[in-house]
């Protein structure tokens, strides 16, 4: 790879043991990849936070990294495996809370923003259209290249500190214009609406760009989509076809920009989309567990349910996750006290996907695909998908 003056110094370790070894990782990537340079990123978001997934061995890394690591770009985190105020009502026991709390420490050590969010474009981690980022959390590197329009691969946990302790990544896949064209064209020939049915749709679109192994899909006719409704189809297209980019005519930034595949043309009606959510149902569930926030929930998100939720009461367990920041907006509008008089619970910094809670509930209704997949594969409860109004309706009955 051609390196800058710089870029060599820190290879050489003039800046430090982190910095020459996140250099290294960073070199040997783009020497896999041909990469003929490195880029300089704006911002990253950094995943494998939860003590679940590092372990001793990942925190012993980190530890090591934070010893004179520090970041030259901004940095958030993604979820932790607790909510990092309240994780005693959450029922998360005290060595996991212990050593959560020892992770996130060496990550602040290190200058990085712990927000623990999925969501970091939601909470000030923003970029602009064609920046340059390092993300590893695959519904927010989804939503950064296709919403945004701002461009960076799917990084993992090592390769995105190595970025935030140097402010570059290798120039390779995504940061080029040439591996960004839609190969797949999805005509959506029925109206889809709410961020249960994006989820279906995701997970429609992503099951069949797996069987094709085909990476980019070329969307039409979607009539109009929220910032929810497509971070809730950012989060299901990556989970189950590991896209990473999609256009969508008339809403994402690029779609005009490279042409119009033709080759391969794949149609959805409304026969696929029932078909689809009802593989997302369980039979003979028996739901004890609701959470909505998968990806984190936006303030708008938290209006709707503070309003559905005004004067009842939930009988079941409610987590709603999100960002402590956007939780903070929620205290301050007054809908994180109408939500609580209710008796659901804000479950901040994390989710119930990386909460360390296998096994503790029997069914769990969402309204997220992304949720429903992990739900079954990591935490072995039955699921149920459904509209935000359909998952109160189910918490209060
Ligand atoms: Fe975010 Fe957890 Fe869903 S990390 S995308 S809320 S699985």
């Amino acid at each position: 790879m051609n390196l800058t003056p710089e870029e060599q110094e820190m290879l050489d370790g003039k800046y430090g043991k982190a910095t020459q070894k996140s250099m290294e990782i960073l070199t040997t990537l783009g020497d896999i990849f041909d990469a003929e340079d490195m880029v300089e990123v704006t911002g990253v978001q950094i995943a494998g936070v939860s003590y679940a997934n590092l372990g001793e061995a990942g925190l012993e890394w980190l530890t090591e990294m934070a010893e004179d690591g520090n970041v030259r770009v901004l940095t958030t985190l993604n979820p932790a495996g607790m909510d990092r105020e309240n994780w005693q009502a959450l029922g998360i026991d005290k060595e996991f809370a212990k050593n959560q709390n020892r992770a996130i420490e060496a990550f602040a050590k290190m200058g990085i923003i712990t927000t623990c969010s999925c969501t970091p474009y939601l909470i000030g981690n923003a970029p602009h259209f064609g920046q340059h980022l390092a993300w590893a959390e695959s519904s927010a590197v989804c939503y950064s290249n296709s919403v945004i329009g701002a461009r960076t691969n799917r990084e993992g946990g090592p390769s995105a500190l190595a970025s935030a302790l140097t402010g570059k990544t290798p120039r390779y896949g995504y940061h080029l214009d040439k591996n960004r064209h839609g190969q797949v064209l999805v005509k959506v020939n029925a109206p889809v609406k709410g961020t249960d049915e994006f989820g279906v749709l995701g997970k429609i679109i992503g099951d069949k760009l797996f069987e094709l192994g085909k990476n980019i899909p070329y969307i039409t006719g979607i009539a109009s989509a929220s910032v929810e409704e497509l971070k809730s189809f950012s989060a299901s297209v990556a989970t189950y076809g590991g896209t990473a980019l999609f256009h969508m005519e008339a809403i994402t930034p690029e779609y005009k920009m490279y042409p119009k595949p033709n080759e391969i043309i794949f149609e959805i009606n409304q026969n696929n989309l029932d078909i689809t959510r009802n593989e997302l149902i369980d039979e003979n569930i028996e739901i004890d567990f609701v959470s909505i926030g998968c990806p984190h929930a936006s303030i708008h998100e938290i209006a709707k349910i503070a309003k559905l939720l005004e004067g009842k009461k939930v009988k079941k367990e409610f987590w709603i996750t999100t960002a402590r920041p956007t939780k903070k907006i929620a205290d301050e509008a007054g809908y994180s006290k109408v939500i609580e008089d209710a008796g659901a619970k804000f479950a901040a910094d994390t989710c119930c996907v990386v909460a360390p809670i296998k096994g503790r509930f029997k069914g769990i209704m969402v309204d997220s695909a992304k949720a429903c997949y992990y739900g079954r594969a990591k935490n072995k409860f039955k699921v149920k998908i459904g509209t935000i109004e359909e998952c109160i309706q189910e918490a209060i009955k």
